[in-house]
């Protein structure tokens, strides 16, 4: 379970405040799929960092499982698996297994469980046939797979998921949709940001919208649909922002 409480996050520039993210509450039940949605600045990432621990918030506090992981993020890191689009974090030099082996043994999994876990990973992501070959030299969404198999090598609870399916071709994507599916069933809790409204619409339950820092929406999507008189989420997206908060 997720827990997040009047959370803002500011960053100074110079002279100007920007406030990236502006007094946020939700909670989010184990098992649940959420999509973040907003446009391009609206905050999604910063909010996705602060709830990885990797980020304070200025103001507010999030609780992961009962946990401020922000007073104690050792006790939860190992229950967080994230994925930030822009970003791969991977090393060139080394190949797709021991890119992963090396993830692997920082969070302190053990060599055998580690095999394991990344032969399962290659066979669930179509990874085989890469898995020994150097990354320098992989296409973007042959990266976009051992990053989303990096993000679940130590088999998290929560696992927030930013842009995942960027760059993935449609079967990727449809394998990584599938994924998100199986991941559920697991009971894992997860929250991705998108900017394909088909995929929250076919993935999430729960959907929070948030634009310019502020939360838009935040509940069940057949919520939204009932609130809007319409399934059309493209339509409801534009007519929220147009509105703004309310
Ligand atoms: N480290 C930082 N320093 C200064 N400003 C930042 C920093 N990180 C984020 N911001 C600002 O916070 C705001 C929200 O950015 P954020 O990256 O969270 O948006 P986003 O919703 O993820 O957008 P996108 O869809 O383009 O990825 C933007 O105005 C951005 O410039
Ligand atoms: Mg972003």
């Amino acid at each position: 379970m997720i827990e997040v409480t009047n959370v803002s996050r500011s960053f100074k520039e110079k002279k100007t405040v920007i406030d990236a993210v502006k007094d946020l509450s939700f909670t989010i039940s184990k098992g649940e799929v959420v999509g973040l949605l907003g446009e391009n600045g609206a905050g999604k990432t910063t909010l996705l960092r602060m709830i990885s621990t990797m980020l304070e918030p200025t103001d507010g506090q999030i609780f992961i499982n009962g946990i401020d992981i922000h007073k104690e993020p050792m006790k939860i890191k190992r229950s967080i698996g994230v994925l930030f689009g822009s970003e791969t974090g991977l090393y060139d030099r080394l190949t797709a297994r021991e890119n992963l082996a090396y993830f692997a043994k920082l969070y302190g999994l053990g060599s055998h469980e580690t095999k394991n876990r990344i032969d399962y990973l290659a066979a669930r992501f179509g990874m085989k046939e890469f898995l020994d070959r150097k990354v320098g030299g992989f296409s973007k969404g042959m990266r976009q797979k051992v990053t989303i198999a990096r993000t679940l090598i130590h088999d998290p609870d929560v696992i927030l998921l930013d842009e995942p399916t960027t760059g993935l071709d449609i079967t990727s994507a449809n394998m990584f949709r599938e994924l998100i599916h199986q991941l559920k069933k697991e009971g894992k809790t997860i929250i991705f940001s998108s900017h394909i409204m088909e995929e929250v619409k076919q993935l999430c339950e729960s959907i929070i919208m948030i634009h310019k820092g502020q939360m838009v929406f935040e509940g069940h999507i057949e919520q939204l649909y009932k609130e809007e008189e319409s399934t059309d989420l493209n339509y409801i997206f534009m007519s929220r922002l147009v509105r703004g908060n309310r």
